[in-house]
């Protein structure tokens, strides 16, 4: 069996290079854990086996996008994943599923494993319309009220997505996301793995390793 992958979203956390530096040196050393800080750090963390992704991308390698950062570019500095569509990027910045779906395509075609966010099933089908490299496509399932709150989704309910999301996906690995913590994380042993933000910042996040 594949091991769980773990994904660490740090968000806009935290504020300096050298906070930055601080967390990974606590990181437990593993593969299966994908750490993605905010794009200004990626090229000066050091990683051994942790993998490394990032929170966002553009859809074309090139050109005249101020303030964007291409899938060329986050390949050519070692990133291997890419979160597309979270929450926070859909809600606050506008992302709709045609973005969405125009970055999925765009960081397969960099060979970017791409972790696509979603709160409802609906925005499933059109974030992947079209996409044919679904092995290299990860769903994580958030529901919107549990990311940031504290207040995590039932195992049930977590379940009942769990199972939708492969009878329509069942080539994508599927991960959970939404106020993980150290005690809470065995309830979504089912998933292939964890999103998690708030704690992948605190030294007790090496527990969930
Ligand atoms: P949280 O965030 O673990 O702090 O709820 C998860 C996410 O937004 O990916």
């Amino acid at each position: 069996m594949k091991k769980k992958l773990i994904v660490a979203n740090w968000k806009m956390n935290p504020t300096t290079l050298k906070q930055a530096e601080g967390i990974v040196k606590r990181y437990k050393d593993v593969s299966n854990l994908v750490v993605c800080p905010p794009f200004v750090f990626l090229n000066s963390i050091k990683l051994n086996k942790v993998q490394l992704g990032a929170q966002n991308c553009f859809w074309l390698n090139e050109g005249s996008f101020t303030g964007e950062v291409s899938p060329a570019m986050l390949k050519s500095i070692g990133c291997k994943y890419v979160i597309l569509g979270h929450f926070e990027r859909r809600s606050i910045f506008k992302e709709d599923n045609k973005t969405i779906n125009l970055k999925v395509k765009a960081c397969l075609k960099s060979n970017l494993n791409v972790i696509l966010c979603i709160s409802e099933l609906k925005q499933l089908k059109k974030s992947l319309d079209g996409i044919e490299r679904l092995n290299k496509v990860i769903i994580a399932y958030e529901p919107a009220w549990a990311i940031g709150t504290g207040k995590a989704c039932s195992t049930s309910l977590a379940e009942k997505k769990r199972l939708l999301i492969k009878e329509l996906f069942p080539s994508c690995r599927v991960l959970y996301g939404g106020s993980v913590n150290e005690d809470n994380y065995l309830d979504y042993n089912n998933f292939d793995g964890l999103l998690v933000g708030e704690l992948s910042l605190k030294k007790e996040f090496n527990s969930i390793l």
